[in-house]
């Protein structure tokens, strides 16, 4: 389902493919992006860099050893460069002659078919805000494609919330994109509540380590939703599912629908 409005009438979790079905596909990627379509996975996680040309790329690191055939930093290659390198064969032979995508790419790609969490990577933040500003490309991409009502975007880097707000106000964008801070350690329900209402979230992406089911409660008391990332393990998806989680984010869709489809949750 490609809109996230009709996502809010599902009673279990959200299945979110965190950077595609990364369990059995390369990361990040066209194929992992079509798999967890047809896993029926609810919305795909990718995660963005930008290119020296300035081109948003959906990769993970800021390095390209990891997961290409190539060396360096992703900033430091323009598109075509970062175009010739191979993104599947580290996963496995089969996938050989992958290439790393462009945002622009998968967006239409998955068009129509679902909706996605579009993570901003925070070492592309740039104080000073320049018009090509990596948050600025993604508004205007969002915004050509129609896809406003299918996209979340989240980051570790706080700083693009306003700036994403900012962009949507002055091209007189009647709403606002969804945003959603991501957070990795432990935090006070308190600070969480005030982190959300500061950043005037949709949802608080947290690490699922640190969750509690009063932290839960409390943000859906005050209308905000998490989503809990990185699960695998069934017992915790189990787990998360019944302490009321709006989404989970996991490299394997089709476990977790294994989880849903034995506690009955399929709506
Ligand atoms: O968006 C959730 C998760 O992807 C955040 O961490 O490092 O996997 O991008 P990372
Ligand atoms: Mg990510």
């Amino acid at each position: 389902m490609e809109n996230i409005n009709k996502l809010e009438n599902i009673k279990r979790p959200w299945v979110v493919a965190h950077r595609g079905y990364s369990a059995r596909f390369p990361e990040n990627t066209a194929s992992a992006f079509d798999a967890a379509i047809s896993a029926g996975a609810d919305m795909i996680e990718l995660d963005v860099c930008i290119t020296k040309d300035r081109v948003p790329v959906v990769i993970h690191d800021q390095t390209l050893e990891r997961t290409t055939d190539g060396a360096g930093m992703v900033s430091e290659l323009n598109l075509s460069e970062l175009k010739k390198l191979d993104a599947g064969s580290w996963f496995s032979p089969e996938f050989k002659g992958e290439s790393i995508p462009t945002l622009e790419e998968i967006l239409l790609q998955i068009r129509g078919k679902i909706s996605v969490n579009i993570e901003i990577k925070p070492e592309t933040y740039e104080l000073a805000g320049p018009p090509d500003a990596i948050e600025k490309k993604i508004c205007i991409m969002v915004e050509k494609f129609g896809l406003k009502e299918s996209v979340l975007i989240s980051s570790f880097e706080h700083s693009f919330f306003p700036k994403i707000k900012f962009w949507h106000k002055k091209d007189k964008v009647k709403n606002s994109l969804r945003i959603a801070p991501l957070h990795e350690k432990e935090v006070s329900e308190e600070n969480a509540l005030n982190l959300c209402k500061e950043t005037d979230a949709y949802s608080f992406h947290h690490d699922e380590k640190f969750l509690t089911p009063s932290l839960i409660e409390i943000l859906k008391k005050n209308q905000f939703r998490t989503i809990a990332y990185t699960i695998n393990n069934e017992n915790r998806i189990e787990e998360l599912t019944q302490w009321g989680v709006t989404g989970i984010i996991t490299d394997d869709p089709e476990i977790m629908w294994k989880v849903l489809r034995k506690l009955k949750s399929f709506e």
